[in-house]
């Protein structure tokens, strides 16, 4: 037996799906199942993530924990470097869990990498000059062009305010075990470091080191996170809709998909969750986007979203579907007070929470939604804790493996990404890039206009 801390709810998509349409799938659901388990399908080489929750021991977790533990006393300020899946998971959960507001979090971990501005590196350099800061630079290949320009960068900041040894102690690179860039430089100044398994992609690996290094320096029980998605394991396999919440869910995404719903919107009623749609939408657009064909990922945060993007919702063109996102209670209540008149009309509202009044809102929008000819459906969660966000990931990760087989493309490669990197090393002249440099150079000089 398994504890469910999500739910799938469907139900709202019985006027779109028939039963018979998901009968239809079984047997592409059992085969996806079986290229996942046997490691039969492509991309079979990086489906290490699959049983992490299962395979990681209790002492890589306390290593972790105790390398996080051990920068605290060092630093209150952890600077995450890293972009896509080397970074989505740790700000994901760091939010989701953490207060809302950045400047209560103690310890802090902000992130840099994921951008080249100029600007947002000026003002991180004002942290590094006023906190005490420590490092965590992540990278699988060791070569990504964002983070290892602004690891250099941030680098020198600490070895200007620290000296070499001590900006040494305070960094930690979480790299590919034995090759890469990283690992050589980490070797050298003698970092501590922690591996990302060969077999285990970018943004599926919110549950290794690559993730749980900045959530435990954040203070997240990373032994919980793990101990939920264990649990999800367990009601995310086997070939049965019925059974398999991930499968009926990347059923019920591929039938939409087909029948030209070509956008999902994954829309949370809740601001903590504002990076889980981001790290969502790496998972399957990367995953999914290939060959010309996968479902486009959006995220949307209601009830803040419905004053701008609502309209679109609710009446733009019908290609898209929603899943919505709801959390079933808040660790805190707050109601509406009562004033001696009513002079903003809102009387009706008083002594109402206002998690009664952003249910209803969920409500209201789900049916004026449906209304508007979009196909919903809910995923439902416990709580704010770190067990039920680590069922949330694996749910989620699981879905996409499956939702890639039945698209049939590889859910675990990105070949596509390569091309702007291309382009760009081209217009630096690095070398091997000559003859794309020449053959850029006139469209370049059509955008300088
Ligand atoms: O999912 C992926 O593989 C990518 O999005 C990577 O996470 C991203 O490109 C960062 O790569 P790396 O960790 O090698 O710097």
């Amino acid at each position: 037996m398994s504890t469910k801390r999500i739910q799938y709810d469907d139900r709202t998509l019985s006027s779109a799906i028939a039963v018979d349409e998901r009968a239809a799938y079984a047997e592409s659901v059992a085969l996806a199942e079986s290229m996942l388990a046997e490691k039969t399908g492509q991309g079979s080489d990086f489906l290490g993530w699959l049983e992490l929750p299962t395979k990681t021991t209790d002492a890589e977790l306390d290593a972790i924990s105790s390398c996080a533990a051990n920068l605290r006393t060092k630093a209150d300020l952890l600077i995450c470097i890293g972009i896509g899946g080397s970074y989505l998971g740790a700000r994901a959960a760091i939010d989701f869990l953490g207060s809302s507001f950045e400047d209560q979090r103690t310890p802090r971990v902000v992130f840099a990498g994921h951008n080249l501005n100029s600007d947002y590196l000026s003002d991180l350099k004002k942290l590094v000059d006023t906190r005490n800061v420590a490092v965590n630079v992540i990278s699988k290949s060791g070569t990504t062009t964002e983070p290892g320009v602004v690891f250099r960068i941030v680098r020198k900041w600490m070895e200007e305010k620290y000296g070499r040894a001590e900006a040494a102690a305070r960094t930690v690179a979480t790299t590919d075990p034995a090759k890469g860039a990283l690992r050589t430089l980490a070797t050298q100044e003698g970092y501590t470091t922690f591996p990302i398994p060969a077999d285990v992609g970018g943004r599926f690996s919110v549950l290794t080191a690559v993730g749980l290094v900045p959530i435990a320096f954040a203070g997240i029980d990373i032994k919980k996170l793990l101990a939920g998605a264990r649990e999800a394991q367990k009601f995310c396999s086997g070939p049965s809709i019925d059974t398999n919440m991930a499968a009926r869910y990347a059923v019920n995404r591929n039938i939409l998909f087909r029948r030209g719903k070509l956008i999902e919107v994954l829309a949370s009623f809740q601001p903590q969750l504002h990076f889980v749609g981001e790290w969502y939408k790496q998972l399957s657009g990367e995953s999914e986007g290939k060959n010309m064909t996968g479902i486009f990922p959006a995220s949307l945060d209601y009830t803040t979203d419905l004053h701008s993007m609502g309209q679109w919702m609710q009446e733009g063109v019908r290609t898209v579907f929603e899943t919505f996102m709801v959390l079933k209670g808040t660790a805190t209540t707050l109601t509406v007070p009562k004033f001696d008149k009513n002079d903003d009309g809102l009387d009706f509202l008083v002594g109402r929470s206002v998690e009664e009044i952003n249910r209803n809102a969920y409500r209201g929008t789900l049916l004026a939604h449906q209304d508007g000819g979009v196909p919903v459906a809910t995923i439902t969660l416990d709580d704010r804790s770190p067990e039920t966000l680590g069922q949330l990931f694996y749910f989620f990760e699981k879905m996409v493996g499956i939702s890639g087989y039945l698209l049939r493309v590889n859910p675990f490669d990105q070949p596509g990404v390569e091309a702007y990197k291309k382009n760009m090393f081209a217009l630096f002249n690095k070398p091997g890039y000559e003859e794309q440099s020449k053959a850029l150079a006139a469209r370049v000089k059509m955008l300088e206009g």
